[in-house]
């Protein structure tokens, strides 16, 4: 069994709009995130993934709950240097990289932000040559830190970004749907290079993204979410294969594949939350269908699945 290196439990964020109105943003989900695998998580715009996201890395304080990286609770009181020698090893790639790049600073002091922030070079000499060596790393090159974010397509920016993020060497990183901005064909690159440097570092990879079609291609486990709930979670080929939650049938089902005949016979499903037609006692919860695998639903409703 692989090990935990983190472990989010009964996870809430709760926001406040307006006087009374209360988005539950994150809902109350459990899930676990090995060492060395991807996890993606995947659902439509506003379930939550980004807050999910950034609440385990500590962005927001959460409302409820617990998020346990490596048996040390993240949202617990922290002196400064715990905090720092904590964020060292949680970095976030995000969707939009030229957002999150400062457009007055070169890509030496971009990258070099994190070396600085943490101590974790010498002098200037080391400085610039570790940022070279990052650059070589995401597959651009010296010459590029003397230029600026708008002097790079969307591609070369995301590689920026992931030079950035893995300029302090981190062990989990939650990429935030970084590929959803780029050109189709830019996209597979990047996530060549995101697969290529988890393996040559060992890195754990929380990956956001909408659709499910690029999530198979990178994840070893998925989790899907809807309106604040994880609906369920598995090994990738399993949620693909054979999934049990009528919203993960009917995200799958509005995946378009290059042959006519599937697609002269796809059948978009669409889901409607009502169709469960839960009785009031009926608990509903996460339950285990086969190993690994959950599914959020009733006791009625996992009787009814095939095992
Ligand atoms: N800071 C905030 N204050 C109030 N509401 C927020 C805040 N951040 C997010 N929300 C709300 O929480 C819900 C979840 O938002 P979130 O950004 O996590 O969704 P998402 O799944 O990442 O969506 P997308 O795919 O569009 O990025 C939405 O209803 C959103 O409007
Ligand atoms: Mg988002």
């Amino acid at each position: 069994m692989a090990e935990k290196l983190l472990e989010i439990k009964n996870l809430k964020q709760y926001f406040n709009v307006g006087k009374k109105n209360e988005v539950r943003a994150v809902d109350d989900i459990t899930f676990d995130i090995y060492k060395g695998e991807t996890l993606g998580i995947v659902g439509e715009s506003g379930c939550g993934k980004s807050t999910t996201g950034r609440t385990i890395i500590r962005l927001y304080d959460a409302t409820g709950g617990e998020v346990i990286y490596d048996g040390i609770d993240v949202h617990a009181k922290k002196t400064k240097t715990e905090l720092k020698a904590f964020n060292r090893k949680m970095q976030m790639i995000f969707q939009d990289p030229y957002a999150s790049l400062n457009p007055r600073m070169k890509v030496l002091d971009i990258i070099a932000e994190g070396l600085d922030i943490h101590g974790l070079v010498k002098n200037t000499k080391e400085r610039t040559a570790r940022v070279h060596e990052l650059l070589e790393t995401v597959g651009l090159n010296r010459e590029h830190a003397n230029r600026y974010p708008h002097e790079f397509s969307g591609g070369q920016r995301q590689r920026l970004g992931i030079a950035r993020a893995l300029a302090v060497e981190p062990e989990f990183i939650i990429a935030d749907e970084p590929i959803s901005a780029l050109d189709v064909s830019i996209q597979a690159q990047v996530v060549n290079l995101l697969k290529e440097l988890q393996e040559e570092r060992g890195l754990t990879y929380l990956f956001i993204a909408h659709d499910l079609s690029m999530v198979k291609y990178i994840s070893d486990r998925i989790g899907v979410m809807h309106f604040g709930k994880l609906v369920e979670i598995g090994p990738a080929e399993t949620l693909y294969t054979a999934p049990l939650h009528p919203y993960t049938q009917s995200l799958l089902s509005a995946i378009p594949l290059p042959d006519p005949d599937y697609e002269r016979n796809r059948v978009r499903k669409s889901y409607n939350p009502t169709s469960h037609n839960y009785r009031e006692d009926e608990e509903v919860t996460m339950r285990e269908v086969t190993p690994g695998h959950f599914v959020l639903c009733s006791q009625r409703e996992f009787d009814s699945f095939p095992k």
